[in-house]
C-alpha cells in the first residue's frame, strides 16, 4: 500500500475511533487532581487569615496579607471599589517560585476603580463601602460579606473553601538515609494521568478555588458553554458533575450535561425577584464550579446563616475551582439582572455593531464541493425565492487542509467565484483553523519552522499534534511575532483568491488536537513567555481571533469584520460570532438552542447562534421546519450539517415545506432592522441582545426556569417549539393583565397573565409583540439583506393597556466603521401616544439615507379613527390614507412617505 493510503486509513481509522468519544474520554472531577483536592476540603473554619495589622488603606482599594495559617504562607489580598458597582477581590502569592497567571485578554482594559470609604474598622474586621454597597471583610476565619444597601447578597468564603495553592518546590521522594517519605499528598498534585496521556506538571499544584453564597437568592444562571438549562442545578446529588470550564471539542455532546463544552465564560449571576449579584471568575486554567441551590432540597450550608446571623430560606452557592492562575474576582453588585450583567459588559467588552448582511442568513455544508456547486446552491436560492446573504466553505476547499490555499482543481478560482457571488449581493466565508500542516514546502509551515512561530513541548521542541490536516503544529498566538505574522495573511495580496467581501471562520481553536489529553492540547505544552498551556487554555481561542479581527481591519479598515469562532471565552465578544458547535438533528438539540445562547447573551456573548438542522445526522422535515422558525430569534441564524448528512438546503423539499422555510426566512429578514437596531444598542449599553425571560421581569418567580422563551430585545417574545407532531403548544405571557402581547401573524391580543394554550400547526410562527412597543420592519422581499439598505421602513405599533408605545431604530451605511469615525448614522425615537405617532432624532447626528416610511401598522389601534395627518418639515401637512384589518385588529395608515431622517408627526382623528 503507499504511504499515502496507509495515511488514509490511519486517519480513518482514528478518526472513527475517537469520533465514538463518549463521557468515558473526558475526565470527571474525581479524575481531576486538582478538582478532587479543592472539592475535597472539609467545610468549616478557614485555614486562612488576614493580618488587619498589616492593612493599608488607599483611595479605592484595602490592602492586607492574607496568611495561610498551617503552612505560614503569606498571600497578598486586596478589595478595590469599581466604578459602576463593582468590587474587585484578588488574592496572590507574595514572591512566587514562578509567576502566576492572568488572563491577557478577557478584560476590555484596566477596569476604572471608584472610591472606597472606611466605615468601621477593628482587630477582627474592617467593614467599607463605595456608592450603595458595603463589604464587611473578616480577619478570622477569613470571610468577606457583600451588601446591597443593608441587604446582605453574597458572602465569600463563608464555607472555608478558600484555597490558595503556592507554587513549590517538589518535596523528596526518599529522606536523607533514603527512606520513602510518606506523604498526604494527592497521587496526582505533581504529575497526572489519563488514559494514554501524562502529564509532566513541572511546577506542581497550583490550584486556587473559593465558595461564594448567594443568601436569598432562587436561581444561578451563567457559566456557558454547557448543553444543560438556563438555570445551573445543584451538582453532586445525584451524581451530577461540578459545571466544568474547560473549552473541548466534545464529539456529539450529551443534553443535560455539566459537560465542558468548547467555549468558557466563567461568571455566574444569582438571582430573586429581590435582587440580582453576579460573580465573574476572572481565571483561564481549567476550572470547575460547584453549584448549591436551596430549590433542590439540598441541606443548605448552616454556616452562612450561622456566621453572618442572617436567617434565610433560600440561597445558592457556588464553588469556584481553577487549576491555576490567581484569585482575582469581580463582585457585580446589580442589583438587578440587568444592571449586573451591565456592569459583567463594562469589564469585558460588548460586541461591535455587525455589517447589516451578518444578520441574515448564511447557508453552510461541511462542504460545498466546488465552484460550481455554490454558483448552483446560490441560483437556486434565487429560483425559489429563498433570501440568503452568505455562502460558507468548510474544509475541502483548501489545498489538502492546509489553511490560506485553495484546492488546485475543486477551487482553481476562487476570485471568479466570489465575484459572481458577490454580483448578487452575497459573501462568501471560508474556514481558517489554527492547526498548521506539518508539509514540507507549505509556506506557512516553512515560515512558521524558520521564525519560531509554533507552541513547544515541555523540552522546547515544537509540539505536534494531529487534526484535520493529520500531523499539525500549533501557531502561538502568545507571541507577538506570531501574531504580527498571522495578521498579515489576511492581507488580500497574500491569500491570494480573497476579496473584501469575504469572511472568516476559525473553528478547532479550542485547540482541538485529536491525538491530545481529552482532544485538546497537553497542559505541560509551553507559550512563549514561558507560558504553560495550562494556564492560558480556556483563553486560546480568543487569542486567535484577535489577530485575524485585526488582519480583517488591516486588510479592509472600511469594512466591519465577521468572525465565526467556536472556541471562546469572557471578552470573545469583542471579536467573535460564536455557534453551540457539532449539535445534532435531534429535537433536543433544537430546545437547547434556546437556552445555550441565552447563557452565551448573559455571558455578554450576544452575537450566538445554534446549527440550523443539526449538525450530526438527517432531520426530518418537521424538525428542520421548526428549526427555521425557531432560530429566526437567536442572533446567528446559519443552516450547515457534516460531511455525512443528506442534502437539506430548504429548496429540495416539497413545494409545503419550502414555502414554510420561506415565510420564516422572510419573517427574519422583516425584523433586520430590529436586529440591527438592538446591536447598535448592546454596543452603547452591553444589554443582551436576547434575553431570558427573568432579565425584563426580574420581580415575576414564574419565569426563572422558562427555558423555551426568551425575549428579543425587550419586545418581542419567542418561543421554541421543540416536539414532533404536535398541535397546541403552552406559553407564558408574562407582565400581568395590563401587559399585553399581540401575535405577530394575526396580530391577536393576549393580556400577559400567564399560560395559554395556542394552536401550533407547522405553518404557526409563534411569537408575540410586547404592547408598548414600536418595532421597525422591512417587509419588502428581497434576496439579500444587502439589497435593503434603501427600502422602506414599516413601522409596527403594538399598543400598551395605555394605548400607548415607544421604540428605537438605528441606521447607517450598514457596513463601514463611518458610524463611529465620523457619526455617520442616525438613531430614531418614536413615540404614540394621545392618537400621535412622534419621531425624533436621539443623538444629534446625521446619516444622508433614502430610506423613507411606507406603513404604520397599529395593533390594538383606537376605534373610530377616519383619516391621519403627517406632519413634517419638508412635506409640510398631508393626509393619509387609513384602514382597519381583522375586524379592527390593526390600523394601517398608508405611505406616510416621510423620509425617516426628519422628525415627523402622525395625528389619527
Ligand atoms: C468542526 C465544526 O464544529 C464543524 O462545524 C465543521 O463542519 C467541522 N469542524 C469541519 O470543519
Amino acid at each position: 500500500m503507499a504511504s499515502n493510503s496507509w495515511f488514509t486509513l490511519f486517519l480513518l481509522v482514528f478518526v472513527l475511533s475517537v469520533f465514538a468519544v463518549d463521557k468515558n474520554n473526558f475526565k470527571t472531577c474525581e479524575q481531576s487532581s486538582f478538582c478532587r483536592r479543592l472539592r475535597g476540603i472539609t467545610e468549616g473554619e478557614s485555614k486562612y487569615m488576614l493580618d488587619l495589622e498589616t492593612l493599608q488603606v488607599g483611595e479605592d482599594t484595602i490592602e492586607a496579607k492574607l496568611i495561610n495559617v498551617e503552612a505560614d504562607i503569606p498571600f497578598k489580598f486586596s478589595l478595590t471599589a469599581i466604578s459602576g458597582n463593582i468590587f474587585r477581590l484578588q488574592v496572590d502569592e507574595v514572591s512566587p517560585l514562578y509567576p502566576r497567571y492572568r488572563p491577557q485578554n478577557a478584560l476590555k482594559g484596566e477596569p476604572q476603580v471608584t472610591k472606597l470609604e472606611v466605615l468601621d474598622r477593628n482587630k477582627e474586621s474592617i467593614t467599607v463601602r463605595s456608592g450603595n454597597n458595603k463589604v464587611a471583610v473578616y480577619s478570622k476565619p477569613f470571610k468577606l460579606e457583600f451588601f446591597e444597601k443593608e441587604q446582605l447578597v453574597s458572602v465569600v468564603n463563608g464555607r472555608g473553601l478558600f484555597k490558595f495553592e503556592h507554587y513549590r518546590s517538589k518535596p523528596k521522594e526518599n529522606d536523607e538515609e533514603g527512606e520513602a517519605q510518606q506523604t498526604d499528598e494527592d497521587p496526582g498534585a505533581w504529575e497526572e494521568n489519563f488514559k494514554s496521556h501524562h502529564d509532566s506538571k513541572p511546577r506542581g499544584p497550583s490550584a486556587v478555588g473559593v465558595d461564594v453564597a448567594f443568601p436569598g437568592a432562587i436561581r444561578i444562571y451563567g457559566l456557558p458553554e454547557h448543553a444543560d438549562s438556563l438555570a445551573l442545578r445543584t451538582t453532586g446529588s445525584g451524581g451530577l458533575e461540578p459545571y466544568r470550564l474547560y473549552n473541548l471539542d466534545v464529539f456529539e455532546y450529551e443534553m443535560d450535561s455539566t459537560m465542558a463544552l468548547y467555549g468558557a465564560v466563567p461568571v455566574v449571576y444569582a438571582h430573586s425577584p429581590k435582587g440580582t449579584v453576579g460573580v465573574f471568575w476572572h481565571n483561564s486554567a481549567e476550572t470547575w464550579v460547584d453549584i448549591k441551590n436551596s430549590k433542590d432540597g439540598n441541606v443548605m450550608s448552616s454556616i452562612v446563616n450561622l456566621v453572618s446571623g442572617t436567617k434565610t430560606d433560600n440561597s445558592v452557592e457556588a464553588h469556584f475551582m481553577s487549576e491555576s492562575g490567581v484569585i482575582d474576582m469581580f463582585v457585580l453588585m446589580g442589583p438587578k439582572p440587568k444592571d449586573a450583567i451591565r456592569q459583567y459588559a463594562s469589564l469585558t467588552g460588548v460586541a461591535p455593531l455587525p455589517q447589516f448582511y451578518t444578520l441574515g442568513y448564511h447557508q453552510c455544508r461541511w462542504n460545498y464541493n466546488d465552484e460550481d456547486d455554490v454558483t448552483n446552491v446560490v441560483e437556486n436560492f434565487d429560483a425559489h425565492d429563498l433570501p440568503v446573504d452568505v455562502m460558507w466553505l468548510d474544509i475541502e476547499y483548501t489545498d489538502g487542509k492546509k489553511y490560506f490555499t485553495w484546492d488546485p482543481i475543486k477551487f482553481a478560482h476562487p476570485d471568479v467565484m466570489i465575484n459572481n457571488l458577490t454580483a448578487t449581493g452575497r459573501k462568501l466565508v471560508i474556514i481558517i483553523d489554527p492547526h498548521i500542516k506539518r508539509e514540507a514546502g507549505y509556506f506557512l509551515h516553512e515560515d512558521a519552522l524558520a521564525n519560531d512561530y509554533y507552541v513547544k513541548n515541555k523540552d522546547g521542541s515544537v509540539y505536534e499534534g494531529w487534526c484535520w490536516p493529520g500531523s499539525s503544529s500549533y501557531l502561538d498566538f502568545y507571541d507577538p511575532k506570531t501574531v504580527d505574522y498571522y495578521k498579515g495573511l489576511y492581507a488580500l495580496d497574500k491569500f491570494k483568491g480573497t476579496t473584501h467581501d469575504v469572511y472568516i471562520w476559525n473553528d478547532m481553536n479550542e485547540p482541538s488536537v485529536f491525538n491530545g489529553p481529552e482532544v485538546t492540547m497537553p497542559k505541560d505544552c509551553v507559550h512563549f513567555g514561558g507560558l504553560e498551556h495550562r494556564e492560558v487554555h480556556n483563553e486560546f481561542a480568543l487569542k486567535q481571533v484577535i489577530p485575524t479581527y485585526e488582519g480583517l481591519i488591516q486588510r479592509s479598515n472600511h469594512r466591519r469584520p465577521f468572525i465565526l469562532s467556536r472556541g471562546h471565552f469572557s471578552g470573545s465578544q469583542r471579536y467573535v460570532t460564536i455557534w453551540t458547535g457539532d449539535n445534532a438533528a435531534e429535537w433536543s438539540h433544537l430546545a437547547a438552542s434556546f437556552p445555550m445562547c441565552l447563557s452565551e447573551a448573559i455571558g455578554g456573548i450576544s452575537f450566538c447562534g445554534a446549527d440550523i438542522g443539526g449538525f450530526f445526522n438527517n432531520p426530518d422535515t418537521e424538525l428542520l421546519q421548526r428549526w427555521y422558525q425557531a432560530g429566526i430569534w437567536l442572533p446567528f441564524y446559519r443552516a450547515h450539517a457534516h460531511i455525512d448528512t443528506r442534502r437539506r438546503e430548504p429548496y429540495l423539499f416539497n413545494e409545503d415545506v419550502r414555502n414554510r422555510i420561506r415565510t420564516a426566512l422572510r419573517l427574519r429578514y422583516a425584523h433586520l432592522p430590529l436586529w440591527y437596531t438592538l446591536f447598535w444598542e448592546h454596543e452603547i449599553t452591553g444589554d443582551p441582545v436576547i434575553r431570558p425571560l427573568f432579565y425584563q421581569y426580574p420581580d415575576d418567580a414564574n419565569v426563572v426556569d422558562i427555558d423555551k422563551e426568551l425575549l428579543v430585545g425587550s419586545s418581542i417574545l419567542a418561543l421554541v417549539i421543540s416536539e414532533p407532531g404536535i398541535s397546541t403548544t403552552n406559553v407564558y405571557l408574562p407582565g400581568g393583565f395590563s401587559e399585553y402581547w399581540y401575535d405577530i401573524e394575526d396580530f391577536k391580543l393576549y393580556p400577559g397573565t400567564g399560560v395559554y394554550n395556542l394552536p401550533a400547526s407547522l405553518d404557526k410562527n409563534i411569537a408575540f409583540y410586547r404592547g408598548g412597543s414600536i418595532i421597525p420592519r422591512k417587509d419588502r422581499p428581497r434576496r439579500a439583506a444587502s439589497l435593503m439598505h434603501n427600502d422602506p421602513f414599516s413601522l409596527y405599533v403594538a399598543l400598551d393597556s395605555k394605548k400607548s408605545a415607544s421604540g428605537t431604530l438605528y441606521l447607517d451605511d450598514y457596513q463601514s466603521f463611518e458610524y463611529k469615525n465620523n457619526k455617520k448614522y442616525l438613531y430614531i425615537h418614536f413615540d404614540f401616544k394621545e392618537n400621535t405617532l412622534t419621531s425624533k432624532l436621539i443623538d444629534k447626528t446625521d446619516y444622508p439615507t433614502k430610506e423613507w416610511i411606507e406603513r404604520v401598522v397599529i395593533l390594538g389601534p383606537p376605534s373610530g379613527i377616519k383619516g391621519a395627518k403627517l406632519t413634517s418639515k419638508s412635506l409640510g401637512t398631508v393626509e393619509l390614507e387609513t384602514s382597519y384589518d381583522g375586524e379592527e385588529r390593526t390600523l394601517t395608515v398608508r405611505k406616510p412617505g416621510v423620509s425617516v431622517r426628519e422628525p415627523f408627526s402622525i395625528k389619527l382623528y
